[in-house]
Formats: structure tokens, sequence, C-alpha cells
């Protein structure tokens, strides 16, 4: 059998119907016959002719063919053509063929319909016309299912080209707290990884804890409309700012949920606005309370306050417990204090040092350089007395003018 090298590359409009019959006159007929119903007919007196026909003629929608011929059973051809052309509809004209022979062949989809002979001129139109339908609603499905794929394929391009975008976006973000205050990007870092081990604590879904995860990220961004010498209050001391440096920083989560409205989730946005909600409803800039805080926020609130602390680590435990309930949702305390107890690594934070306060095993979180950008010492080094000393020395002949920053 050859009929692999005669399959179509490509399906023709026009409907063509395969009859096989070896009777010449009643072939005749038969084609007339269904030609009647305005498709192209092709006829084939045994199956070896309908195999060249099938080389070089258009692909055939319906075939129909008698059960014996001269040079083979039409139900062994309905299974070839099965295995090369799967989408032909066949139809197979018997007299004298066993039932259980005949269902077991349609059951298994070699045939699509049978018909007795003597032939009815009805039978044998109503037959092909449903076998001409049944061809085109299989054909148009195959067309949906491609188109389907494709789609499925463009909608997968678009949304990894969307991802890559709004990494970029939360990057740049990123990249403007760093530019404003490296201390402020550096918190956003911190309290994400809080927020990501806190999320599976408490067995949150991927997408409540991707949420957390851009929230701690950015729930800061709204600050660097304040001046950079007010951002930290409790640097200056918050009873010496003015009342519109005040409003500024009280107001940040709510500059900051702005910002972070191009991101498509939207749960983000309302987690930043509430990160500095308090439990007992004292917090901003809403004031709310309970279970009014989306829990999402009341989570990044606790590392958000630790990595701003001041204190030594036991002060910063009673500080957390102190806070339960008033400040804290209890939950979420509970969780922070456990990963605080059991998992120390969380519990790195970040400060700024001048050269003079600089002592051995503080880590560098930037890079040091000298006034000509040489660098001196490289972020994550692990200070030496010998870095220090090198440090100092270059600091007494030329100022090293930017900022030093350490994890502690
Ligand atoms: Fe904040």
């Amino acid at each position: 059998m050859d009929l692999q090298n005669a399959r179509p590359v490509v399906a023709p409009e026009v409907v063509t119907v395969l009859i096989i019959e070896d009777e010449p006159p009643l072939l005749d007929l038969l084609q007339q016959l269904v030609a009647t119903i305005g498709c192209e007919v092709v006829g084939a007196a045994t199956l070896g002719e309908a195999r060249g026909l099938l080389k070089t003629a258009p692909h055939c929608a319906v075939v129909l063919t008698d059960q014996r011929l001269p040079d083979g059973m039409g139900l062994d051809f309905c299974k070839e053509l099965r295995a090369f052309y799967p989408n032909s509809i066949r139809i197979l004209s018997t007299g004298f063929i066993e039932t259980d022979v005949l269902l077991q062949a349609i059951n298994q989809g070699e045939i699509f319909r049978f018909i007795t002979k003597p032939y009815n001129a009805e039978n044998v139109l109503t037959l092909v016309r449903d076998g001409i339908a049944r061809w085109k609603t299989d054909r148009e499905n195959e067309r949906l299912k491609t188109a389907l794929i494709q789609k499925n394929e463009q909608l997968g391009n678009a949304n990894t080209k969307l991802a890559a975008a709004l990494d970029n976006s939360v990057d740049l973000c990123m990249d403007i707290m760093d530019r404003y205050d490296h201390l402020l990007a550096g918190h956003g870092e911190r309290v994400a990884r809080w927020c990501i081990a806190m999320g599976r604590e408490l067995h949150l879904s991927e997408t409540e804890i991707d949420t957390l995860r851009i929230a701690a990220l950015m729930h800061d961004i709204g600050l660097v409309s304040v001046e950079r010498e007010f951002h930290k209050r409790q640097q200056v001391g918050w009873e010496k700012l003015q009342a519109v440096q005040k409003a500024g920083l009280t107001s940040h989560p709510a500059t900051s949920a702005q910002v972070v409205q191009f991101h498509p989730n939207q749960a983000v946005a309302e987690v930043v606005k509430c990160h500095h909600e308090w439990f007992n409803g004292n917090g901003y800039p809403e004031g709310i309370a309970y279970d009014r805080i989306p829990f999402l926020a009341a989570i990044l609130a606790v590392p958000d306050a630790y990595d701003e602390l001041p204190y030594m680590r036991q002060d910063t435990k009673e500080f957390i417990e102190r806070n339960v309930s008033v400040r804290f949702h209890p939950e979420a305390a509970r969780i922070f204090l456990h990963l605080f107890d059991n998992r120390p690594e969380f519990g790195e934070r970040e400060r700024e040092v001048t050269v003079s306060q600089m002592a051995e095993g503080m880590k560098l979180t930037n890079n040091v350089y000298n006034s000509l950008g040489v660098l001196l010492v490289p972020k994550g080094t692990a200070l030496t007395d010998r870095h220090i000393m090198r440090l100092r020395q270059y600091n007494a002949t030329e100022p090293i003018a930017q900022r030093i920053f350490i994890s502690a």
C-alpha cells in the first residue's frame, strides 16, 4: 500500500466523493446520482484503481465502497483509508456481511455508515449528504482547534512579555528607591524575604505570597515624594518635623498604592495602602482596625516595623510582643516571632555607618569607592582590621564622600 505518498498537503475547497463499484453500469448510475447534490464525483471499479485515483485526484471527503471487489474487500480498504486519510468519511455498501463484523467496524471508527444492496437512491443520497456534513464539521473543528492552539500560544507569549514588563517595572521602582536612599530599597528587599517566609509558614497560596512579595518590595515607594532628610522620622525625630513633612510621611502608604496601580494584581495596591494600619485602629492612613485590615497587609506590617527598629535583638522581641493586638495582628506577630526565634538569618538589618564607626566583622552592603571611582572594598565583604585601616587611611587623605552601609 503506497497511500502515504498520496496524502495531499492542502485540503481543497471542492468536496469530492469517491465511489468504488465493480459493476460499470451501476458505478455510472451512482456517479450521476451523487453528482446531483453538487459535489465532484470520481469512480473506480477496483481497489487498485481507487488507490491510483487517490494518488492524483483531490482529497476525497467521502468514499463509498462496495464490500466485495475483484481485488479485495471494501472493509479492508476502509481500514487503509482510516490510517492514511483519518478525516475521510467511509461508507461501505454490502449485501453479504456478518452483522457483528460490520458493527465492530462501525464501533472502531473504520466506517461511518453502511448501506445495503440493492441500492435505494434516496438512502444513497442521504448517507452521502450526511457524510459530507460530517466531513465539513470535522474539518471546521480541526480548524478551530488549530486556531485555538495558535491563540493560546500567542496568549502565552503575551503573558510572558507582560510578566517581563511587570518585573521591569518593579525593578525600576526598586532602582528609584535605591537612588533616593539605598536603605529604602534594601528595606523593601528584606521585608519581602520576611513576607515570603511568613506566607509559607501560614500556608498561603502562591498567588498570595507573590502579592505579599511585590507589595513588600514597593510598599515605601511613596516616600520618594518626601524630602530625603525627613523620610526617616526616627532618625531626625518625629517632633522636629513640620506639619507638611509629617503629612508627606503619613500619606506615603496612599502615594505608594497609587504608584503600584500599574500592577494588574490589584491586591498589591490594597496591601501597600494598609501597611501602616494598626490592629487597634490607631494606624494610618485610614485608621481601620481588626479584620478590616487586609491580612496580607497585617503580615507585612510586622517585618516592616522590625526592619526600621533601632533596637537590639532582645528589645526587638519585647517590642513585638508588647504590640500584639495593639499594633500587630496576633497571628502575624506569632508567625514573625516563630521565625525570629528559629531563622536568625532573617533578622539581618542594614544601617549606615561612617568610616570611624566601622568595626571588625561588619558586612558591607554596598561597594566602597575612592574619590576617583576606584573600588576600595566590594559589597558583601566582612570587614577585617586590615580593610578598616586601609579605608581610614584613604579617608584621612581624601575623604570618602559616598554613604557606607553594613548589615547587622
Ligand atoms: Fe512605610
